[in-house]
């Protein structure tokens, strides 16, 4: 297949290529050019989203079978490709967030929950999502409506939920492989009951590109099996901790009192999540591993998760998690 990827130098849309490229479709990506490099063997067709007409001049003259976009907080970029592609393409990804949901809290939900309502806003710059969660997600809801208004019964919509593992540039779930590698007393959310899912930015990839394959069409929440946070950081430990390892759990209303924030950025403990938000952590993701979304063991994902925490290098100034002098002062702090 002729495979088109908007996106491609990071992260997700970087593993999109590469599974493409692994088996032997032919890849171009669209991008800039600027956040990486495209994987060797693809072919990047650089272009500015943010200009319009950029992208058609680019794809000008090829053709391809099937189209991803990973557009994250631009409904001009999904109407700007859609006008451009839609009418000579056969399949049509586009991958979107568990965002869009109007109800955070409640756990167990599937695609038939309601939905924010769509934002129709001009975003033709495209910032952060940590901006703004629910612009984010509300324009990720418009987003899909474009793209399934014009593809129909060829648009497959994945809303993912939380992407981990190499490349990840948020700097959340490596935390953990990371924390647990260095050994010692290792502060962990004394709430490990709390639902928990995620999913290899590599088995996603490989599920979007078996899609195409196959013509998949539909809506997904796409993420892994249901579990527990516990679970999860108990198998980080098994994997990659040192020997000395002790996990220390600290009741949440400690670590907030404390100043430290659930979920990500600075001084927080990632991925532990307040109740109003367990919607995030905990859907019914059964039709997608149903639909082919298939889930390596998190011993692998951990283990790759530290080695390129390693590539970075464990000393740097993170976007997540506890610095080792701020884990040091509260374990202090609690005797
Ligand atoms: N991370 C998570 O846990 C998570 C959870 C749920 C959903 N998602 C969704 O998963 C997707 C992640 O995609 P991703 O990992 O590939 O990262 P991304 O940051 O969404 O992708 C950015 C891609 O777009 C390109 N790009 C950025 N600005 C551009 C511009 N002005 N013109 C043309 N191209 C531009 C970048 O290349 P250049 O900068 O080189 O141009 C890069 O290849 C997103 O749709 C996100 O909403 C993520």
């Amino acid at each position: 297949m002729r495979i088109l990827i908007l996106g491609g130098t990071v992260f997700l849309s970087r593993a999109v290529a590469v599974q493409a490229l692994a088996r032997e479709h032919k890849v171009c990506c669209v991008a800039r050019g600027v956040s990486g490099q495209v994987p060797d063997g693809a072919r990047l067709l650089v272009a500015d989203r943010n200009q319009p007409g950029e992208l058609a001049r680019a794809v000008s003259g090829e053709s391809f079978d099937a189209v991803v976009d990973v557009a994250t907080m631009s409904l001009p970029w999904v109407r700007d490709a859609l006008a451009a592609l839609a009418d000579r393409v056969g399949h049509w990804t586009f991958v979107s967030s568990i965002n869009v949901y109007a109800d955070k809290a409640t756990t167990g939900q599937n695609t038939d929950a309601p939905l924010l309502a769509p934002h129709l806003g001009p975003t033709a710059a495209e910032p952060s999502p940590d901006v703004d969660p629910d612009v984010y997600g509300a324009t990720k809801v418009a987003s899909e409506d474009a793209v399934r208004e014009a593809m129909g019964e060829r648009a497959l919509v994945i809303r993912a939920g939380l992407l981990v593992g190499p490349g990840d540039p948020l700097d959340r779930f490596g935390y953990w492989p990371a924390r647990f590698a260095r050994g010692g007393r290792a502060i962990v959310p004394d709430a490990l009951d709390q639902p928990f899912q995620y999913v290899d930015v590599r088995d996603m990839a490989g599920w979007i590109v078996s899609a195409a394959e196959r013509g998949l069409a539909g809506v997904f929440d796409g993420s892994g099996p249901r579990g527990t946070l516990g679970g999860v950081l108990d198998g980080i430990a098994s994997a990659v901790g040192a020997a000395d390892l002790t996990l220390v759990p600290v009741p949440p209303s400690v670590l907030l009192e404390a100043g430290v924030t659930p979920w990500a950025g600075p001084r927080s403990v990632p991925l532990w999540v307040p109740p109003t938000y367990l919607g995030f952590t905990d859907r019914d993701t059964s039709p997608a591993l149903r639909a082919g979304l298939a889930v390596r063991p998190l011993a692998e994902t951990a283990a790759d998760a530290l080695a390129y925490e390693r590539s970075l290098g464990l000393d740097r100034p993170r976007l997540a998690g506890l610095t080792a002098a701020e884990e040091h002062e509260l374990l202090a702090r609690l005797g």
